[in-house]
């Protein structure tokens, strides 16, 4: 350890993971460990999954845990933090909002607390497209105003104003990246979405195909849109973990605090998700037009053009490749009896 203890750039040490047994969590933790960087998780397992956790230690516990996060850090040696851990349930949060305002933002506070006290200095936090409500003009710009429209975006924007005020007293470094539609899974299909928790398009419509179950609902075919139906910004997980990555090299060369959108700049419509995942299952979507959802924006998707400049990031894939890895995944999900 006394190596690590004498490094010059937080890119020599460890990247502590929270969250990093979940979706998007652990498929950062492989494209760190694939860029060669040593990381180690912090999560709680309360939705994460052990086995989904590949080449990295794994510590079991709260990020409130103060004990255990500088133990972790100095144990480890750790200079940068990736901070994920947190609930994602728009709904629920407007039924639960302390869950919300305990986890999501005093957690967070106690975690930035005890990472700096052990001598962490670049956090990248996981925030989302959702701090801007519905948008008044796309491609959304990060300039875009701060309007959440739930509890659950409310704390993400909360977190990233306390990460801009840790930047003024106590010179903590951030890259908060507004996340759009994360969909697909791992290539090999060995990390996925889990479809038990998510009430997002990417998995219902995969659940719809490949148990048959019941129809998807197609919330709103009268908007206007070239097919009627809602606009969004669909963006490969695989992309998501190397704009983490990417963050992380830019923190560590000095780059100032900021926030950044990522998307792919490509808008897809409900039914080009749904054609696509017929297309990648040889069969139709079981699907039927329900009434619009409260709460949806029409159309959402990134200017992609400011992650490029900071980070030095752009999206790789596409729909194809986001439906084509996410049925591939599911359906080996499916096989295994899962
Ligand atoms: C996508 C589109 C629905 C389900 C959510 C969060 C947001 C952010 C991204 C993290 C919409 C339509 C959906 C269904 C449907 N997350 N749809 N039938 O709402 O764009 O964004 O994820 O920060 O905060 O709110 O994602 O997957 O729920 O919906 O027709 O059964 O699919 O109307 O147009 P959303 P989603």
């Amino acid at each position: 350890m006394v190596g690590r203890m004498t490094a010059t750039s937080s890119l020599d040490g460890t990247v502590l993971v929270t969250g990093g047994a979940g979706y998007i969590g652990s498929h950062t933790v492989r494209s760190l460990r694939e860029a060669g960087r040593d990381v180690v998780v912090l999560d709680s397992l309360e939705l994460g999954r052990r086995e989904a956790v590949i080449d990295a230690p794994l510590v079991v516990g709260d990020i409130a845990d103060r004990d255990l996060v500088v133990a972790t850090c100095n144990e480890h040696g750790v200079t940068q933090l990736v901070h994920f851990a947190a609930y994602k349930a728009v709904g629920e949060s407007m039924e639960q909002p302390a869950k919300y305002w305990r986890n999501n933002v005093a957690g967070s506070v106690e975690l930035y607390e005890a990472a700096m006290a052990a001598g962490v200095q670049d956090v990248v936090f996981s925030s989302s497209c959702s701090v801007n409500g519905t948008p008044e003009i796309t491609p959304v710009t990060e300039t875009a105003p701060i309007h959440p429209e739930s509890v659950y975006a409310e704390s993400k924007a909360m977190v990233e104003r306390i990460l801009y005020w840790y930047g003024q007293t106590s010179g903590l470094n951030s890259v908060a990246l507004r996340y759009f539609n994360a969909a697909g899974a791992s290539f090999d299909a060995r990390i996925g979405e889990d479809w038990a928790y998510s009430q997002n398009l990417v998995p219902l419509a995969m659940k719809a195909v490949l148990l048959k179950d019941r129809e998807l609902s197609v919330f709103g075919n009268d908007y206007d849109t070239p097919d009627g139906t809602c606009i969004r910004d669909y963006i490969h997980v695989a992309d998501l973990a190397d704009a983490h990555v990417k963050s992380l090299d830019y923190l560590g060369r000095g780059g100032a605090s900021t926030a950044v959108n990522v998307g792919t700049g490509i808008g897809s419509s409900v039914l080009d998700v749904l054609n696509a995942t017929a297309a990648a299952a040889g069969e139709p979507v079981p699907y039927s037009i329900a009434p619009r959802r409260d709460g949806d924006p029409v159309t959402t998707y990134a200017d992609p053009r400011f992650a490029e400049e900071t980070i030095g990031w752009t999206a790789q894939y596409g729909l194809t490749e986001i439906i084509d890895s996410a049925f591939a995944w599911h359906k080996s999900q499916v096989d295994l009896g899962r």
